[in-house]
């Protein structure tokens, strides 16, 4: 059983997430932004934490995780403006790594997006600049002390989760339901040896237990 802190609790994969992690006995609490998200997050099992990503800093968000093991990051600005981006999927990704640490999580587990995004497609500014912010987010986690699994989702869905997907450290770019996503997250929190590992996803055929055991 994990204590688990989930920042973007509120969102298509943060709400499955936390569902699924209070289903296998996980402890959550569930950070969110507005206060009319309480009510569901609590319905579902968790505590929450009504906390901004832009607003905080990181002895009130350190405060926050004191006492939870691991730190989930699935907040994301949605394609919002570069500013934006920078400041929730960059800065608030930082933010979050530097209070793990400081509250003493030891297992943090990033939601990132797949390097082959957008490739064959004609791109905007935005999108260009939120690439950029994913892995120089990926490349801060990867260089921080805390025992960390980055995961790399295909196209999100909200398609209903089959339970079976391909992850790997390189696969063909494709679509994964946005349940299949937080299934794989809840996989990985169960999998406690696992640790270091960019891990690519996409929807497929291996049941998720299987497909994150061949990482320990
Ligand atoms: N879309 C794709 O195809 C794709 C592909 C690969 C990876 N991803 C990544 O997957 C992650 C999760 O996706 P999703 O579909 O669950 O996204 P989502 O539904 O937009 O959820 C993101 C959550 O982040 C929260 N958030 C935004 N700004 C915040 C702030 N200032 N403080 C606290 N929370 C804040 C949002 O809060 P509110 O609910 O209050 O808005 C929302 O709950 C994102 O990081 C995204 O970049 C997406």
């Amino acid at each position: 059983m994990a204590n688990v802190f989930v920042v973007g609790a509120a969102g298509n994969v943060g709400t499955r997430l936390v569902s699924k992690l209070v289903k296998g006995s996980h402890h959550v609490v569930a950070m969110h932004r507005k206060e009319q998200q309480q009510q569901d997050l609590e319905g579902r099992g968790a505590r929450t934490c009504l906390l901004s990503i832009t607003e905080t800093d990181v002895p009130t968000l350190a405060s926050a995780i004191k006492g939870c093991d691991t730190v989930v990051f699935t907040a994301g600005a949605g394609g919002a403006s570069e500013e934006l981006t920078n400041k929730v999927d960059g800065e608030g990704l930082e933010k979050t790594v530097d209070a793990a640490i400081a509250a003493g999580a030891k297992r943090f587990v990033l939601v990132s997006a797949f390097p082959d995004a957008g490739r064959g497609k004609k791109i905007s500014d935005t999108f260009e600049n939120y690439m950029r912010v994913k892995r120089l987010s990926d490349a801060y986690l990867a260089e921080s002390e805390l025992d960390w699994v980055i995961l790399r989702p295909g196209t999100l869905t909200i398609e209903e989760g089959t339970g079976k997907v391909n992850a790997g450290y390189a696969i063909k770019y494709g679509d994964v339901s946005r349940d299949n996503v937080a299934d794989t997250i809840r996989a990985i929190i169960d999998n406690k040896a696992l640790t270091h590992k960019i891990i690519e996803l996409t929807d497929g055929d291996v049941p998720v237990d299987e497909a994150i055991g061949k990482f320990v």
